[in-house]
């Protein structure tokens, strides 16, 4: 009875009042106007004033606090400006590689961003430490509050919080300025513009854990888990301080399991020491892609017995193990590494994603048995994190570049206090195909200076580099941990023989390039056929590697070149080309046909599917070839009800039959373990009705919940008609927003986004999607889709 009484009391304790802890989001009503790189006068004088000689002061400027930026667009962030951009048609590589958007060094007008947000700070926090956390602008982003200069960041991945305690103003508004310089790139590929993830002003007390400073992982040792919890207290107090240290664990509903001592610290005047203690849990629940279980650790720090700080961090508890001949272990099971590349940007929306779109891709990765998520080739953003932890989606986390001067050693020393506490997280990359040096002695010691980097600040884990190596070991190789093979799929057996306690992974594999629901070949338009046979020269089809993969344990596994489509490396065209084509899914998210070759060999569950799409009224009377995509251990094909043969489904692999087209229905019997199962396409008749459909109908009336909503074009009988293209028009009733509008074409220069109001967008065979963002107003919404000629729809939302 005492004991129960003790851990109430405990837990009313840790539920605690503490002054000086605060954390606010700055995202809302900002002002945004473009700059300009060439002229000083149009770029609000900024190399026309002498800003940097005395402290505080900017006169002239739009760094001024009086500036008056009244005429400023108003705009809430996450804020992507290179989406809003219509698309230049050039020649010129790097335009073509971002996806003809006219931003960089050619664009002056459209390359520089101004930012400026005005804030108050109550008087009554003034004992208070201020800190602006920034978690991603691209890029290079100086930063002033109230005339005093705070920082740059040149890195438009990583996230950088500045110190602004001195700098805030307790008696008027304070006035934060983001110049926002993209006229360089970072990435061969759309890296967007601006201020695209989340700002907060964090409030601490003199003496607190700082950025990064609560490290937690766990040891798990048969039916027990040693957690130890690192923290590292500051004291920015001008006194030294005597201050104590505890930590306890809870489960995910807060119900508490254990804690440590209370350590005493003493701190002498801007010094920061660590403890490091532990918490036995016995039988954990062990985080794995399954069940992504996840734990509540907290760190408290109080002075004279009063709480001044305490930290969260979500704790998943799970082994993790390559075996260079075996492949790798999650707590203790092999599990086969299913894993697709990814940037950032999706349809519609860019690189500004609200938080439910990280959700929403990783559980559309999920769906085709996707295990891991390489974040190529930059840090990603931390919700995206943060969903893989929830979801169970192990991840590769990428460093930007293979550099080792201070610069980029505190980039990935930024990206691993960080994200070290995620527990989806098995491996970090120190860089991708580094052409200049990975061969050579200058890769080898960079390589040598980041992996001992990354030793240091998380021990519990070890590195990759994605290497566009063949059998090749001088340089990178030698050094790194975990061999990483960027296609050269034939190369990865030889090397193994080589080196065969090194373990290897395909960092990228495959890269077929489809357009979704097209089969031929237009290099007018820009579209390759949505079948698994065209790679280019350097990389693989599906099934080239994932053969080789699935049948040999000294894969690791390997990543999939990639998940979504993303704007940028159109490949093999260019314009009128503007976006990727190597995607499992295309840019909104809608399946390939290469999505069932994955899904058939990366899951348990029974797939089948037929493509192509059975509309070929132009062909009657010719064959076509019938691809059958199933994990059936034999299939029977029928066109209108006449056999046309049963075969044996090759593993790994995929059925063809050459078909005289005919109209009607195309059937697939698959017959698994005796059961069987089955899908039909069938010849439709013309486009009838718009139909929408969304996953999420509640939205949180916060102005920063989202929601997607898929649209489908449908024939009399409900059937999506494959080829149908016709424009769609959009109208939200309630207090809610569209913000972008997509349909995977990637030959398509229709707006993603329509600022004035006015959103519709052409169906690209029979398929489009809108993104509504929520407003703040509980109540009902409604989005009406409209087709000329069609039936419309409507879906609704509570929004609450
Ligand atoms: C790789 C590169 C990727 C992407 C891909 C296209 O060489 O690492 O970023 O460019 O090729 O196939």
């Amino acid at each position: 009875m005492i004991k129960y009484i003790s851990i109430f009391l405990f837990c009313l304790g840790a539920v605690g009042i503490f002054s000086a802890q605060k954390r606010t989001n700055l995202d809302e009503d900002w002002r945004f106007h473009f700059g300009h790189s060439e002229d000083a006068k149009a770029d609000f004088n900024y190399s026309l004033v002498n800003i940097f000689s005395k402290s505080g002061g900017a006169e002239n400027t739009a760094i001024d606090p009086k500036f008056v930026d009244k005429d400023w667009r108003k705009l809430n962030l996450p804020h992507d400006w290179a989406v809003e951009l219509p698309f230049v048609k050039s020649e010129h590589p790097d335009l073509i590689s971002h996806g003809f958007k006219p931003v960089g060094g050619m664009f002056p007008e459209t390359s520089i961003g101004w930012y400026r947000k005005h804030f108050t700070v109550s008087k009554d926090d003034k004992k208070d430490r201020f800190e602006i956390q920034f978690d991603g602008i691209f890029r290079n982003a100086s930063i002033w509050l109230n005339g005093f200069y705070v920082g740059t960041n040149q890195s438009g991945y990583i996230g950088k919080s500045y110190d602004v305690t001195d700098y805030i103003d307790f008696e008027k508004e304070n006035v934060l300025v983001v110049r926002v310089d993209a006229t360089q790139y970072e990435g061969w590929f759309y890296e967007g513009a601006g201020i695209y993830r989340h700002v907060w002003l964090n409030q601490y007390n003199n003496i607190r854990i700082p950025f990064g400073g609560l490290f937690v992982h766990a040891d798990v040792n048969g039916k027990n888990a040693n957690v130890n919890v690192e923290t590292s207290v500051e004291n920015k107090n001008l006194n030294p301080s005597n201050c104590t240290v505890y930590a306890y664990i809870t489960d995910r509903n807060g119900k508490f399991i254990g804690k440590t001592a209370e350590q005493k610290l003493t701190l002498k005047v801007n010094e920061k020491l660590t403890t490091k203690q532990k918490i036995s849990v016995s039988n954990p629940r062990l985080w794995s892609l399954e069940d992504p279980y996840l734990y509540k650790v907290y760190a408290v720090v109080k002075e004279n017995g009063k709480e001044i700080h305490r930290e969260q961090a979500r704790l998943g508890i799970r082994t993790i193990k390559f075996d260079a001949k075996k492949g790798f272990f999650l707590n203790g099971k092999h599990i086969k590494i299913k894993g697709t590349n990814n940037h950032q940007d999706h349809a519609g929306i860019g690189s500004a994603l609200p938080d439910y779109l990280q959700y929403y891709r990783i559980k559309k990765l999920k769906e085709f048995g996707s295990n891991a998520y390489r974040a190529s080739h930059n840090a990603p953003t931390p919700e995206l994190l943060k969903a893989c932890d929830s979801l169970g989606m192990l991840v590769l986390n990428e460093h930007r570049l293979l550099n080792s001067s201070p610069e980029y050693v505190d980039q990935l020393e930024r990206l691993i206090l960080r994200d070290r506490n995620h527990p989806s997280i098995f491996l970090w990359s120190i860089g991708n195909e580094e052409g200049w040096i990975q061969k050579n002695d200058f890769g080898k010691r960079i390589a040598q200076s980041l992996i001992a980097k990354q030793k240091e600040l998380d021990p519990t884990r070890t590195s990759t580099y994605a290497a566009d190596m063949a059998n090749e070991f001088n340089g990178v190789n030698e050094v790194i941990p975990v061999r990483g093979f960027n296609y050269r799929q034939f190369a990865v057996a030889d090397y193994h023989k080589d080196h065969p306690n090194q373990p290897l992974i395909g960092t990228e594999m495959g890269s077929t390039v489809t357009t979704r629901g097209i089969y031929e070949k237009d290099e007018v338009r820009g579209y390759v056929p949505d079948q698994d046979i065209t790679a280019p020269w350097w990389a693989s089809k599906a099934e080239d590697w994932w053969k080789l993969a699935a049948e040999n344990d000294f894969w690791q596994g390997g990543f999939v070149w990639t998940g979504f489509d993303y704007r940028g490396e159109p490949t093999p065209y260019k314009w009128p080309n503007v976006n990727s084509h190597f995607g499992i899914m295309d840019v909104c998210g809608f399946p390939k046909n290469i999505y069932y070759y994955y899904k058939s060999w990366w899951t348990d569950e029974d797939v089948i599917h037929i493509s192509p799409h059975w509309n070929w009224n132009e062909k009657i009377g010719q064959p076509i070839e019938v691809w059958v995509n199933s994990n059936a251990d034999d299939v029977e094909l029928f066109l209108n009800e006449k056999s046309l043969g049963k075969k044996t489904m090759p593993r790994n692999s995929h059925l063809k039959w050459q078909v005289t087209y005919e109209p009607g229905t195309l059937e697939a019997i698959g017959y698994k373990k005796g059961k069987k199962i089955s899908t039909k396409v069938e010849t439709t008749s013309t486009p009838y009705k718009v139909v929408a459909t969304t996953e999420k109908n509640i939205l949180t009336a916060d102005g920063k919940d989202a929601t997607v909503v898929n649209i489908f074009i449908v024939d009399e009988k409900g059937r999506e008609v494959p080829v149908a293209d016709n424009m769609v028009k959009f109208f939200l009733k309630g207090d809610a927003k569209i913000i972008g509008v997509g349909n995977g074409d990637p030959s398509s220069h229709e707006p993603d986004q329509f600022l004035d109001g006015g959103w519709q967008r052409s169906a690209f065979n029979g398929k489009c999607q809108v993104i509504i963002l929520s407003g703040k107003t509980k109540g009902e919404l409604q989005l009406e889709v409209k087709s000329n000629g069609l039936a419309s729809d409507m879906v609704s939302f509570t929004q609450k």
